[in-house]
């Protein structure tokens, strides 16, 4: 069908909802506006399958109807405004309600905490009914718009979408795209032996072709799910199962699944989530023989997606969540014909991951050959910066920079697991190992940002060096990520300097995923004594509380200024400058436990000192520089503003 063909059949088709009338030319226009890529890629991905084409732009129609006429109104006022994610003002904090403010109610209660922080774009974790054993954290969905009893009700979270509206606040949930739980509708009709949804997953009546893709898919939880497929007795056949045996995963190479999950994506979109982060979005195509992640149908499929939306919801974008080798991530931005049809955001994990070796190794030489050799995102595209989030923490360094280094890759990655994961005595870390291969020796790090920064050991010590220093890591850390371009994320709790949490132990069906010592239940106890406190949970608070009110008050650190890595030789120091042209913001951050310098000169010349001295915002220190260098004390984090 060509844009014209789009046109004919829109034809005989006019709204129905009288508040939508006056919006209904909309619908038309975005259509076609879309229309020839969107034809084009599902002519691709579902070639032969007319019916199927016709019946999406039957599903679009209605699913533009469905949506509340506020929200259509507000994807009009964000298309106005255009890229209204990269606007400086957004910073945001990650949490799992239950444990932040135990519903969703109270999460309403709870906003004056964030609010007082700076914090205005949040990702609750997964809200929707799961099943009642191991759900992964509710990432094994049984419904993708049910709220699950445990939160509250469903109109408790439309009650709290609205509040967030009124605040400006952005809100960011999961779609969990890949898979469902084997309690899901389709998993117990399939179950029972229906063919039809059989079809919706990647079911096989023996080990044939599961053995065929087996040959070259790795494994996700090698230590608690191995393999990738689950023996279901009940319809004697096996699915498909890559990340735990009760998520099964979806096959979108049926038309049918692509068409069921918009309207469950839209139905999200409806309820008010402005970021909908595209979960294990890099499985999302198999095909035998390959790793079956980050195939150029996967892309085509999530860019199927986005023009969907960009039909109905317009205003709504995708995170991507793809903790891929750093060549890989930046193509989620969408590239070539794709390039702003994929996603607005996603996951800087190879800034995440390198700070964390800048950490242990004390040196900034991965971190920069990372960071150099990424490939610029478009435009459009914003990074979300975080140091670490619900998940483990992946060593997803390329293994060629390391053996630049004169490093050995295995070796490299063994000491980082040893440093973090409590196998060096010396190491200040306290973590904990996930998903340990002991065939390849890869694994995983967990842990709290303040455990695996020192805090923990340094507590129990006494030392108030340690302590010092393990506070002054934390600030660190997440001063480069609010200095750095594009959202920044805390997990809640990280800026309260909360350490690991233990309980998890103790819960059957939590005991074998070791992420859970870093979901830690909020402590609203250390909340109500930050004011008198001068431990490190209230440093740590009131400095980051600080940062975050310094990022706001500089718009270079936010979408007007655009960064430049400098390198000065000195490989234990991470230098870069936000730029405009009337204004800069020059952040230094020292890895070391030694002072380090910066030529003062250099740094005069671009117009960062002034008489001969330096003011640093971050703690509002001034200094003058001796011997022709700026000294930067251990684990130091600068901002020095252009004069
Ligand atoms: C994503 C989530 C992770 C979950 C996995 C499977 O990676 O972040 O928590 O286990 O998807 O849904």
């Amino acid at each position: 069908m060509n844009q014209s063909a789009a046109h004919k059949w829109l034809g005989g088709k006019r709204l129905s909802n009288p508040r939508l009338s006056d919006l209904e030319p909309l619908f038309e226009k975005r259509l076609a506006a879309n229309f020839t890529l969107l034809d084009q890629l599902f002519q691709e991905l579902y070639p032969g399958r007319e019916n199927d084409f016709s019946s999406l732009l039957e599903r679009l129609a209605s699913l533009f109807r469905a949506r509340p006429r506020e929200l259509q109104l507000q994807d009009l006022q964000r298309l106005g405004a255009g890229n209204w994610y990269q606007e400086g003002k957004w910073v945001g904090m990650q949490l799992y309600v239950d444990r932040f403010s135990a519903s969703l109610s109270g999460l309403e209660a709870r906003l004056p905490y964030l609010e007082d922080l700076g914090i205005n774009f949040l990702h609750l974790m997964p809200l929707t009914r799961r099943p009642k054993g191991p759900n992964d954290g509710g990432y094994a969905v049984n419904s993708y718009t049910e709220i699950d009893p445990r939160y509250g009700k469903t109109e408790d979270f439309l009650q709290l979408t609205e509040r967030f509206r009124e605040k400006g606040i952005c809100l960011m949930l999961d779609f969990v795209v890949n898979h469902t739980s084997d309690e899901f509708s389709w998993a117990e009709k399939a179950r029972q032996g229906d063919p039809k949804y059989q079809a919706y997953y990647y079911t096989y009546p023996d080990r044939t072709i599961p053995d065929l893709f087996e040959a070259h898919l790795p494994e996700i939880f090698p230590e608690t799910a191995p393999g990738n497929f689950s023996y279901i007795p009940e319809m004697d056949r096996w699915v498909m199962t890559v990340f735990n045996t009760y998520q099964w995963d979806l096959n979108y190479s049926n038309p049918e699944v692509f068409l069921e999950m918009l309207g469950n994506l839209a139905a999200l979109a409806n309820q008010g989530v402005d970021v909908v982060r595209f979960d294990a979005l890099a499985f999302l195509w198999k095909k035998i023989g390959t790793s079956s992640q980050n195939l150029p149908e996967a892309h085509k499929l999530i860019a199927l997606f986005r023009l969907c939306l960009q039909v109905v919801a317009p205003g709504v974008i995708i995170l991507a969540e793809a903790i891929v080798a750093p060549l890989e991530i930046v193509k989620y931005f969408g590239e070539g014909r794709l390039e702003g049809n994929e996603c607005e955001l996603a996951y800087n994990a190879t800034l995440m991951a390198c700070l964390w070796d800048a950490i242990a190794t004390k040196k900034t030489s991965l971190l920069y050959k990372s960071l150099l050799s990424l490939p610029p995102k478009p435009p459009e595209g914003s990074w979300i910066n975080y140091i670490r989030c619900h998940d483990d923490i992946g060593l997803g360094f390329d293994d060629n920079h390391i053996r630049q280094l004169g490093w050995d890759p295995g070796a490299h990655r063994r000491f980082l697991l040893d440093y973090y994961c409590q196998r060096l005595g010396w190491s200040p870390a306290k973590g904990a190992i996930f998903m340990f291969n002991p065939l390849t020796g890869d694994g995983r790090i967990t842990g709290s940002a303040a455990s695996l920064l020192g805090l923990e050991k340094a507590l129990e010590t006494g030392q108030a060096d340690a302590l010092d220093t393990a506070v002054r890591k934390i600030v660190l850390m997440h001063g480069i990520i609010l200095a750095s371009e594009g959202i920044p994320l805390i997990y809640a709790g990280d800026e309260l300097a909360a350490l690991n949490d233990y309980s998890y132990l103790k819960d059957a069906d939590k005991a074998d995923d070791s992420r859970w010592i870093n979901r830690p239940y909020h402590d609203w106890k250390a909340v109500a004594s930050l004011k008198k406190g001068k431990g490190p949970g209230a440093q740590v608070f009131g400095q980051i509380r600080s940062l975050i009110g310094l990022r706001r008050q500089l718009p270079v650190l936010g979408a007007a200024g655009k960064t430049h890595l400098h390198l000065t030789g000195n490989d234990h120091l991470l230098l870069f400058e936000r730029r405009s042209e009337t204004d800069g913001v020059m952040v230094i951050a020292n890895f070391d436990a030694e002072v380090q310098v910066v030529n003062a000169s250099w740094l005069a010349r671009l117009g960062y000192l002034a008489e001969g001295g330096y003011h640093n915002l971050t703690d509002h220190s001034r200094g003058k520089v001796q011997s022709g260098l700026l000294e930067v004390p251990p684990y130091a984090l600068m901002w020095l503003q252009l004069h």
